[in-house]
């Protein structure tokens, strides 16, 4: 990469100050160093080394069979390929099941580069986000349909529609700002509820099939290059953003996080209501 198009590196700072302009986030998932150079460079704000490379890089059917060692793996190959991007790192299915567990965890995955990791529940979360934080480790909380616990939720569903359960999102989503996480990723819940709890909350909001109204959008970028594993459905919330673009896969990363910021995407017919 040359120095010359080298980005302002995206902190916590930077996305708390989006929310506070109304400027909206963007996100993409990426597992290697390539991509993580050509979406940096299209100026994503925060790249995800998200546990979904079970799915798309490996051929699972879900993600519980990602293993920390296939995270660290990811996050490093991301990190030399980043250009000024925050990198976000999931921790993986059972790498957090308790607060000592969670430490360890997350320590291996800053320790690979990443800048934020993210952990997949509500409340039950509360002490080990205070744990990590106060420790250094910034967290992103992962609420509404939570992959990693698929086979309890019966399927990958929305979430939320229920007035109670969507109470307890709130509820439950404060609890956890209130422990300190930085940032919440909210998916797949209907477009009233994230604009309920991207208002109640401080922290920047990103969704998923949530909705224009979070602070910000994520996607799997192989989703929205239309390349889909065939033995995944693809969700009503994905757009394929290759089709339009005037420079090939790069191109379509610059239409996503024009779409994003513009506020055209996501438009109702990705949105659940
Ligand atoms: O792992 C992942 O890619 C995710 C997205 C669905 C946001 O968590």
């Amino acid at each position: 990469m040359s120095s010359q198009s080298k980005r302002k590196a995206v902190t916590l700072t930077t996305l708390m100050a989006m929310k506070a302009r109304g400027e909206k986030i963007t996100a993409l998932t990426a597992y290697d160093a390539l991509f993580a150079e050509l979406i940096s460079t299209a100026g994503v704000d925060v790249i995800l080394v998200g546990d979904s490379l079970g799915m798309v890089l490996q051929g699972h059917d879900s993600t519980l069979p990602v293993t920390m060692a296939d995270m660290v793996y990811h996050m490093n190959n991301v990190r030399r390929g980043n250009n000024g991007a925050l990198i976000m790192a999931d921790l993986p299915f059972m790498s957090y099941a308790s607060e000592q567990q969670s430490l360890q965890s997350a320590a291996e995955l800053m320790r690979a580069g990443a800048h934020i990791v993210k952990l997949e529940g509500g409340a039950w979360l509360a002490e080990s986000t205070r744990m990590l934080v106060e420790r250094g480790i910034p967290v992103c909380a992962h609420m509404g349909l939570t992959p990693q616990s698929i086979n309890r939720i019966g399927g990958y569903r929305v979430q939320g529609r229920d007035p109670s359960q969507a109470k307890e999102m709130i509820d439950e989503a404060k609890v956890l700002q209130d422990a300190g996480a930085a940032i919440l990723l909210l998916e797949c819940v209907p477009v009233d509820l994230t604009n309920a709890i991207s208002q109640a909350l401080e922290v920047p909001v990103i969704g998923i099939g949530g909705g224009p109204g979070a602070d910000g959008q994520i996607m799997v970028m192989h989703d929205m290059l239309g390349i889909t594993p065939s033995s995944i459905r693809v969700p009503k919330f994905v757009k394929n953003f290759l089709p339009e673009s005037k420079n090939g896969i790069a191109g379509a990363f610059e239409a996503y996080v024009e779409a994003v910021k513009g506020g055209v995407f996501p438009g109702p017919e990705h949105s659940f209501t």
